[in-house]
């Protein structure tokens, strides 16, 4: 896959300059570019990416964990290119075979996590598919009440901004009543043992039922490992537990795999199926298309079957394009055994990034699973207080020394390290030896 030569390096018509002085004068001036100086990205190959004077980045990001089977793919280009010369769109006022069968394929994916699973729906986006995923739990519930986790991140639109748990990414409220947090498992932030940190946050989820909601709730929604939150990774007992409670109280398990699903976690698919817990509702987009926009909803027929009569309508979700660019990205997972490559590089990396934590003053932990991998920095091992800053550095150090990775986390202080899922044994040694290097630098 690895390509030395970028196919168009130097084809592109503008600067990064020239690029990023029309954006700021003509897109909202919401975050945009990172880095203080904006590379423009003009191809992808494999889990590499080119700017326009040709500079080559290990692509330690994805993309925000999307592209799964890399860039550029031949089977994803092919898939794309033979329907784009058939049709293009086609609404869901008409049949077209790309939508039911892959609504199969998926919902017997999910059957892995829940054997009940049968039914699908296609929106564009993550937000989306979580604004489907809390009509569902209100529909079949009959109620209005939901419970997210602090530090939570589950989109953009109103109802997912409310169902976000950090402050920096909740602007503009008020939002709908009704959402409830209760406290993450967040090991290496508790005062004791990461078991003790798992109680802790199932008793909190049963003070917030119990306290913050009528006891009767719709839904709970839950990352499996938290994205934008830092990679924040529940105990095994987390979830099996978490889910019975909710169930006790009447809610549906809202599983947002929008960021752990399609293997990235390694082994399996659906990142949930390591906790052995079994969600009502799967959510899923960014990795399924590989960049081509598409969201997902997975369920039970019982739980569908509550929309019946209501008026729904998605212009684009199912469209022919998303459908290719969805069986395509399943295809290679499946074929080239994504998930296990996941689980062995991602064990690699982790490890060597755990040795690194060892030696390191500045890195408080390492966490996450297979190729979704966090790593928090801290400015004392001691005090364990956040080092965003620093976090800042590294992030920029290690593209100038062409590995591309992410920050996140409450704080901004952990980077995210979420490559394309193809990703070799010597790119997860490459990404290990940049962030060391940028440390010692910084
Ligand atoms: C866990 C999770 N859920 C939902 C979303 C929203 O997805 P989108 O940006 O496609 O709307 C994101 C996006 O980062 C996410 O990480």
């Amino acid at each position: 896959m690895k390509t030395k030569t970028p196919p168009s390096a130097k084809t592109a018509d503008l600067s990064a300059a020239e690029s990023a002085a029309l954006r700021a004068k003509h897109v909202l001036p919401l975050p945009g570019p990172m880095f203080a100086k904006p590379i423009q990205i003009v191809d992808g190959r494999g889990q590499f990416l080119y700017d326009e004077d040709g500079k080559e980045y290990l692509d330690g990001f994805a993309g925000v964990a999307t592209v799964s089977i890399g860039h550029s793919h031949p089977h994803f280009v092919g898939m794309l290119k033979a329907q784009i010369d058939r049709l293009q769109h086609n609404p869901p006022l008409y049949l077209h075979p790309g939508v039911g069968t892959f609504a199969k394929r998926l919902a017997d994916k999910a059957k892995t996590v829940n054997p009940d699973m049968g039914v699908c729906f296609f929106t564009n986006s993550g937000s989306e598919a979580n604004e489907m995923a809390a009509m569902l739990a209100k529909a079949y519930t009959g109620r209005s009440e939901f419970v997210a986790v602090q530090r939570s991140y589950h989109g953009r639109t109103v109802m997912t901004v409310a169902l976000t748990g950090q402050h920096a990414w909740r602007n503009l409220a008020p939002f709908p009543p009704g959402v409830s947090f209760a406290p993450t498992d967040y090991a290496y932030r508790f005062d004791g043992t990461p078991e003790q940190s798992t109680k802790a946050a199932l008793k909190g989820l049963e003070a917030t039922l119990k306290t913050s909601t009528s006891g009767r709730i719709a839904a709970f929604f839950a990352e499996t490992i938290m994205g934008v939150g830092g990679a924040i990774t529940p105990g095994k007992a987390y979830f099996p537990e978490a889910v019975e409670l909710v169930h006790k109280h009447g809610g549906l398990f809202v599983c947002d795999e929008v960021q752990a699903g399609v293997g990235r976690t390694g082994t399996h698919y659906f990142g949930i199926k390591h906790w052995g817990a079994k969600p009502d509702i799967l959510v899923m987009a960014k990795g399924l298309g590989n960049g081509y926009p598409i969201g997902a909803v997975i369920t039970t027929p019982e739980i569908a079957a509550s929309v019946k009569g209501l008026n729904h309508y998605n212009t684009f979700g199912g469209g022919p394009m998303a459908m290719a660019a969805a069986h395509a990205v399943m295809d290679v997972v499946e074929r080239e055994d994504l998930a296990a490559n996941a689980a062995k590089v991602g064990a690699r990396l982790k490890g060597a990034l755990e040795k690194i934590a060892a030696r390191s003053p500045r890195v408080g932990e390492v966490r996450g699973m297979g190729l979704m991998l966090g790593v928090e920095l801290v400015k004392d091992k001691k005090t364990k207080e956040p080092a965003p800053e620093l976090t800042v550095a590294i992030v920029e150090r290690m593209k100038d020394a062409g590995v591309l990775v992410g920050k996140g986390g409450l704080e901004g202080n952990t980077i995210r390290i979420k490559p394309p899922l193809i990703l070799t044994a010597a790119d997860a040694d490459r990404i290990a030896a940049a962030l060391e290097a940028a440390l010692a630098d910084a």
